[in-house]
Parts: structure tokens; C-alpha cells; sequence
């Protein structure tokens, strides 16, 4: 099975690219970056520092700056305003690859139709774009293992809706309904699989270069969680997309739903809705993760930030 990551990194999206390159590197054919927590500059530096802190000779392409209708939006508040915590982390040595995110999306799954899955960690604007420009890959595609919206309707962005579907509804909706089979982790489980303070000191232990690098990155990520939450510890959103898709044995509870987007609505843009009504003839779209092995999860991120690349 052939990959590709489509990211906003981010310091859960750090967790979820070392992780997952850690356990499926060879099979990552590119990481594509996207408008979100940063602008597209800062996401498309910090993946091409993530590929060169791993050791990997992975291309990076540069995809959408901006959201298909609305304005862009970013959460500097809890990534700081590198994506990166305010490391300040010298720039990569490596440059990005020529070509759009999007039409790199589509020539690759051309090439391993039916033996390609995406797994998506940002807003969902390449991806929309992907599918509106050639329609044809819905059929290409075997799944996409994405961490977007919520399970219950509490919302982390708004009341209703969580940051990677509100960031660009339009996106989202267009992915949710091209008929590709989708697995989804929710803000929701992931607040539930929250790492706690035993986890967040081991990975302070870590001495490779991988996992100071991220500790630094972390502290950021702890401080705005305890001032926000009153808790202690970390919640790494992406990190579980990226387990799931790794081992799918992570996810201990899950439905078979119907997921829509709301694109409208005074307080619901960017709600999804999710249908799971087995009586009524409703046709799933995706299997929705409501539940996650927390200590498995620390597990194989542990053993990531701890593998040794350079
Ligand atoms: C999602 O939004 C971003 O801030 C995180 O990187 C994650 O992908 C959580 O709502
Ligand atoms: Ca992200």
C-alpha cells in the first residue's frame, strides 16, 4: 500500500509525520501541505524539516494557500506563529518539490490506482481540489484516514464545528461526499486519548534529535493546554489518525456512519453531521472512531521519537 500525507504541521501533525514515517516511511510516495494552523509557508518548512529530522527521502509539494470561498484562518494560539511552538528552528537544507500539491495527488493515484490511501491531517482543500479537477480518482483512491471534524457536535473552533472542517467547509463537504471510503478520527476522541503527565515527561526523556526536537515544540502545546483546560498534559489530534492508519487495532470502538457537512447555518457552519441510523436506509460513507488506545498510541509514538536517524 502506497501513502500520502496531506498536512498543516503543526505540532500534532509532527507527532502524526514522525510516527508515521517512523512505522510506513518507505511507502509515503509525498507529503503535501496545506493552508491551516500556519500560513503555507511555515506548514511547507516544517514538513520539509520533519522529512529532514527522519532522514527520509520523502518530496514535499506546496498546495493550497487558502480556503475555496472563505477567508484563511490559523490556530497560532496552539501551534505558535512558526507552527512549530516558536521552536525557531533553523531552516531546512532541503527545498520543495516543483509542481502543485494537488496535481501530484492526482498523477500518483493514477499510478497506484486502487493500492493508494491518503491520509490527511489539515484542511481538506487539496484534496477537493484533487477530486473536482480529475473525478476519476474517487475510484482510484481506497481510503483516505483523515483526523476532521467531531463525533457528538462539541466543537473546538466553534461550538459546533472543529478546526479542520471549519477552516474550509466547501472542502470538506465535497470530500465527504465523493463516495471514497473514509475513516475519521474526531475532536472528541481525541480529547478523550489526551496524553497525561507520565506521557508527556517520558517523551521530555527522549534523547535523540527527532525527540528534543519535538519536545521543544511540545512545551508550547502544554503550557496553552493547561491554560486553557486546567489540564495537564497534551493532546496530539493527529498523532491518532495516524496510529489508525499505521495499525488499525488502535481504534477500540467505531461505527459505520453517514457523514455530511454543514456549509451553512448561523451557528453550524462547518458542523458534520452524522447519521447512523441503521433502520432508516442510510448509506454509511465512513467509519467514525469514537474510541482509541491511549496506551498503545504513547507506545508507538515513544518508539518513533526515539528511533535513531541520524
Ligand atoms: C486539528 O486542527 C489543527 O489545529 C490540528 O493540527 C488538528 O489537525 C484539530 O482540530
Ligand atoms: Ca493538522
Amino acid at each position: 500500500m502506497k501513502w500520502i500525507i496531506d498536512t498543516d504541521p503543526g505540532i500534532d501533525d509532527a507527532a502524526a509525520i514522525i510516527t508515521f514515517l517512523a512505522y510506513r516511511g518507505e511507502d509515503v510516495l509525498g507529503i503535501t501541505t496545506v493552508h491551516g494552523n500556519v500560513g503555507i509557508e511555515h506548514t511547507t518548512k516544517n514538513a520539509l524539516r520533519l522529512v529532514e529530522l527522519m532522514g527520509m527521502d520523502i518530496p514535499v509539494y506546496k498546495g493550497l494557500t487558502q480556503p475555496l470561498l472563505q477567508p484563511p484562518a490559523t490556530a497560532t494560539a496552539f501551534h505558535g506563529s512558526d507552527g512549530f511552538g516558536d521552536a525557531h528552528l533553523p531552516d531546512p537544507t532541503r527545498t520543495v518539490a516543483c509542481g502543485h500539491a494537488v496535481d501530484f495527488i492526482i498523477d500518483q493515484v493514477h499510478r497506484h490506482a486502487g493500492d493508494i490511501c491518503l491520509l490527511t491531517l489539515g484542511p481538506l482543500s487539496n484534496i477537493a481540489v484533487a477530486l473536482a479537477k480529475d473525478r476519476s480518482i474517487t475510484r482510484e483512491i481506497r481510503e483516505i484516514y483523515m483526523m476532521a471534524g467531531t463525533c457528538r457536535g462539541r466543537g473546538n473552533t466553534t461550538a459546533a464545528s472543529e478546526f479542520n472542517v471549519y477552516t474550509d467547509p466547501e472542502a470538506a463537504a465535497i470530500v465527504f461526499a465523493s463516495g471514497v471510503p473514509i475513516t475519521v478520527v474526531p475532536w472528541e476522541t481525541c480529547v478523550d486519548t489526551m496524553f497525561g503527565p507520565d506521557v508527556v515527561e517520558e517523551i521530555r526523556k527522549i534523547e535523540t534529535t527527532v525527540g528534543r526536537t519535538f519536545a521543544k515544540a511540545m512545551e508550547f502545546a502544554v503550557k496553552k493546554t493547561l491554560a486553557s483546560t486546567g489540564r495537564e498534559g497534551v493532546v496530539l489530534c493527529d498523532l491518532l489518525a495516524a496510529c489508525a492508519a499505521i495499525d488499525p487495532s488502535v481504534v477500540l470502538e467505531s461505527e459505520k456512519v453517514l457523514m455530511r457537512v454543514e456549509t451553512g447555518g448561523v451557528y453550524s457552519r462547518g458542523f458534520t453531521m452524522v447519521d447512523g441510523r441503521p433502520n432508516r436506509g442510510v448509506q454509511p460513507n465512513a467509519v467514525l472512531c469514537t474510541g482509541c488506545d491511549r496506551s498503545k498510541i504513547a507506545s508507538m509514538f515513544l518508539a518513533a521519537l526515539g528511533h535513531k536517524t541520524n
